[in-house]
């Protein structure tokens, strides 16, 4: 394969590594996509894990309807503490103003894993980026499940929505008032869910190593200091160059991940400067059981 990437019947994809993320190239995403265009794209999100469009002048209304050709989006499916945007309410602001210092997704993450039920895919459209930095990161969720012993399987992960707002308020110097991380505290600190640790994805059948170094807390069963040891390692697993991919955002590009295939990390290295996406989540089928092993 050269420069021209995988032609398929409507899209062209071209992978950025080994594991992890393709750009797609031939498709017009302010239209309705055919049959064909849907089921090519669902082909290369099972195969990489996340997509990437380039050049894509979308409407808030036009990224709502791309995303709602592959599910219903997350309406009041999750409590959320994003604000829609041109009274579109699955539409989110995902803002980093320039005289803030909090990010918002600064750690390899799974979106909404702290539900029973999480986000399936997550679709996120660049609207103001800084001149550079501000890239996002993603890692398979596959490849760590290969590059690890099968031991793993016996193990699930409890996942705590209160620690997205810690990560925030921990990070250095954050601009955070006290006051928000109690109100946060109050309103989600009771949201946490257990999925297994590894789970097998219900379209692709690989299995995933189901884990986030943020958002679990700990093993099931286990204490947490007990859990930390380990989840270190597997949080080094997860960073592994080889298992990942950089995405550099321009105006107009637009990702779509699966959140039961790839954790994704965005970037803190901006400061001073503004960004702004809009993101939308989409509900699915979630990850299986693994079949037991003798
Ligand atoms: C997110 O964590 O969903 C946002 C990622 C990003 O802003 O790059």
């Amino acid at each position: 394969m050269g420069d021209a990437g995988m032609k398929n019947q409507v899209i062209t994809v071209s992978p950025m590594s080994a594991y992890t993320g393709a750009e797609i190239s031939g498709v017009d995403l302010t239209k309705p996509l055919s049959d064909q265009a849907r089921s090519e794209i669902r082909q290369a999100i099972n195969e990489w894990g996340a997509v990437f469009f380039r050049e894509q002048e979308l409407t808030p209304a036009q990224q709502l309807a791309f995303a709602r050709q592959f599910g219903t989006t997350e309406e009041d499916t999750h409590v959320s503490n994003m604000t829609g945007v041109d009274g579109l309410p699955d539409v989110k602001e995902v803002v980093r103003e320039a005289d803030e210092v909090r990010n918002i997704g600064g750690f390899w993450h799974m979106d909404q894993s702290f539900y029973d039920l999480p986000s399936c895919f997550s679709v996120l459209y660049a609207r103001e980026l800084p001149p550079n930095g501000g890239d996002t990161m993603f890692s398979h969720l596959s490849a760590a499940y290969d590059a690890l012993s099968t031991a793993l399987e016996k193990l699930s992960g409890v996942h705590v929505r209160a620690h997205a707002d810690s990560a925030a308020i921990n990070a250095a110097a954050s601009g955070l008032s006290f006051e928000y991380y109690v109100e946060s505290r109050k309103r989600f600190g009771g949201i946490e869910a257990t999925h297994p640790i590894v789970a097998m994805h219900p379209e692709s059948g690989r299995k995933v190593l189901y884990f986030s170094p943020v958002y679990t807390d700990r093993f099931d069963g286990w204490t947490r200091d007990e859990s930390l040891p380990l989840m270190k390692y597997l949080t080094g697993i997860l960073g592994k160059p080889e298992h990942t991919c950089r995405f550099r955002w321009q105006e107009g590009s637009m990702a779509m991940w699966d959140n039961r295939a790839v954790v994704h990390y965005a970037l803190d290295d901006y400061t001073g400067h503004r960004r702004l996406m809009h993101r939308v989540t989409v509900n699915g089928p979630w990850l299986e059981p693994c079949p037991k092993t003798t």
